[in-house]
């Protein structure tokens, strides 16, 4: 006659094969090795056995409780794989996957790229300053007097302490031969603000490329060369390009540069792109007094300077009839960039 255990251990063993899932298998496992099991019970009942019987019994019931334990844990391992390859099997991995979004470059921030790649091809260096300026940089050294229109609280940003959001970028001009003497050829991309009037043509922040090019003997037709170069490459072989007359403190002669060409409207209007000029004389004075030497002495140096307007580039180049796409973030406009 078998013992009761082996009768509880094959119970256990039938009902453990006859486990539809992971949870009835619990339960058939909570029935006999849990606290209240009728497995468990017998390690109570060995109290009560006899010096003889209880050795027996005892190995009994761990062989017992050592095959119902692993009869258990294999019977759930299948449950788990059964799982798996359940949820796998539901998974059709020919469709299609999410696709990620995928960034890409601002426009302005492409043109600037293109705009400092060519005049890196001319041997222009990357300089740059803040946009939070003294108003030294910004007009005095500069040769932007006082009373000059530009400083006035109406069209410039400033700051508590005095210093102002830079109006233009030429202030790099003023930093770059701060830091390091004569010759110097450097390009300054960024941004510049002006309390305008904000339209499709006008924004409170735009941005420019600044140059500057200090050497002995710099002329006018290097000036000219260079931009003319520079549009060429940018808008095509057929473009025409006039220097106009024109006024700006930092620069004796000063220009206006526009263009035209048969790609941009037609070609039958002329736009402006540009101021530049050869650096006066008195600009390269404040700076020698800045640094306490005479490195940029006028008599020796002659230089030409130019600010690019990228915002205004970037519209032709793109054909974008409004400057304010550039800030407002939409994505249906800057997509098509991508
Ligand atoms: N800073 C001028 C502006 O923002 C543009 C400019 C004109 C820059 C002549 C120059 C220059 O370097 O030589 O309107």
């Amino acid at each position: 006659m078998s013992h009761p255990l082996e009768q509880l251990r094959d119970d256990a063993l039938r009902e453990i094969e006859s486990a539809r899932d992971a949870q009835s298998l619990d339960a058939v496992r909570v029935r006999y090795l849990g606290r209240n099991g009728s497995i468990s019970a017998w390690g109570d009942r060995m109290k009560t056995l006899g010096p003889e019987e209880r050795p027996i019994v005892g190995k009994l019931l761990n062989e017992v409780r050592n095959a119902v334990t692993a009869a258990i844990e294999e019977r759930a391992e299948k449950f788990r794989a059964q799982k798996e390859s359940d949820a796998l099997a539901n998974i059709d991995i020919s469709l299609p996957g999410t696709p990620s979004e995928r960034g890409s470059l601002h426009p302005l921030t492409q043109m600037l790229d293109r705009g400092i790649q060519i005049f890196r091809r001319m041997g222009f260096a990357l300089a740059d300053g803040p946009d939070i300026e003294t108003d030294w940089h910004c007009f005095d050294a500069l040769n932007t007097p006082p009373e000059h229109p530009a400083r006035n609280e109406q069209d410039t940003f400033y700051l508590a302490d005095g210093r102002l959001l830079r109006t233009h970028t030429s202030t790099v001009q003023i930093r770059a031969m701060q830091a390091a003497p004569p010759p110097i050829r450097v390009i300054a991309p960024g941004a510049a603000y002006r309390r305008d009037e904000v339209d499709a043509t006008h924004s409170a922040q735009f941005h420019q490329i600044e140059g500057l090019y200090v050497d002995e003997n710099v002329s006018v037709a290097d000036l000219k060369g260079a931009l003319e170069f520079f549009m060429r490459e940018l808008f095509g072989s057929d473009t025409a390009i006039q220097f106009r007359p024109h006024y700006f403190p930092f620069t004796e002669p000063s220009l206006e540069v526009y263009i035209r060409s048969k790609a941009l409207k037609g070609g039958e209007q002329w736009i402006e792109v540009a101021g530049c000029g050869m650096v006066h004389p008195a600009v390269f004075e404040a700076v020698n007094k800045a640094r306490g030497d005479n490195a940029y002495d006028p008599e020796k140096w002659s230089g030409y300077a130019f600010g690019l307007g990228m915002d205004r580039l970037a519209m032709i180049l793109f054909e974008i009839p409004d400057i304010r796409l550039f800030s407002q973030n939409d994505l249906r406009f800057l997509k098509q960039f991508a």
